[in-house]
């Protein structure tokens, strides 16, 4: 298994997503799950400045996740969500859900479940997050962590959100540097991990550093 860690426009989605592919892997986004609850939540106008109210409807939104780097997919009972969680909206309201300890414990678990079907069916993932690789599984074999300078990392973000007239790269920074104060508890670099800076690094390299990282890892442990 692979943990892919670091800040969002740090290219860690497509990096993680074209690394399962190339190895024949499965892949797991565990930020869409965080994106997919909050939907949910807004969807049903739950206070999110409200922790317990958020706690008390954490047993009504069935998530379903697709791991298949092909063709991902992310359900929030029985609803396909995958363009509705990448809104600036949820964007802005993802952290404050995300930071409650109880949210965590329940998507972790499922994350940690997600892992387990692809170890024991012997497909390997890729799992890609914040807390991958010090929190859900700190055990993995291959650990990278990503990042980019803010000015990479926002102009990705606003490239993502070409729809959006509203996403300058001016205004996506500012609310970039506000989720990276509301994520920094949970974006801590494990010291068992390799740091690769994204910011002049073309994604075939990326992904190339870290195939590469799996390729050694599984000469050395099955010769
Ligand atoms: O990677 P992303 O931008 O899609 O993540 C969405 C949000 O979810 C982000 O604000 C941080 C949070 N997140 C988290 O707390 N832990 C993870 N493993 C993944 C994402």
């Amino acid at each position: 298994m692979i943990a892919v860690d670091g800040p969002s426009g740090s290219g860690k989605s497509t990096a993680a997503r074209r690394t399962a592919a190339v190895l024949g892997l499965r892949y797991l986004d565990t930020g869409a799950m965080y994106r997919a609850l909050t939907w949910w939540l807004l969807g049903q106008q739950v206070d999110l400045t409200d922790p317990a109210a958020i706690v008390a409807r954490l047993d009504e939104p069935v998530l379903t996740v697709v791991p298949d780097p092909a063709a991902p997919k992310i359900r929030v009972n029985g609803i396909d969500v995958a363009g509705p969680i990448r809104t600036r909206e949820v964007s802005n309201a993802v952290s404050a859900v995300a930071a409650i300890p109880e949210v965590r414990q329940v998507l972790i678990a499922q994350q940690r479940e997600v892992i387990a079907e692809a170890v024991a069916a012997r497909a390997g993932i890729v799992a890609e997050g914040r807390d991958i690789g010090t929190v859900v599984a700190p055990d993995a074999p291959v650990k990278v962590y990503l990042t980019a300078s803010e000015e990479a990392r926002a102009r990705r973000r606003s490239a993502d959100l070409a729809a959006d007239p509203a996403a300058t790269v001016a205004t996506i920074k500012r609310e970039q540097a506000d989720r990276d104060r509301r994520d920094a508890a949970q974006l801590v670099m494990a010291p068992d991990a390799v740091e690769i800076d994204t910011t002049a690094l073309g994604l075939d390299a990326v992904v190339g550093e870290i195939v590469g990282m799996a390729r050694g890892w599984a000469a050395v442990s099955h010769g």
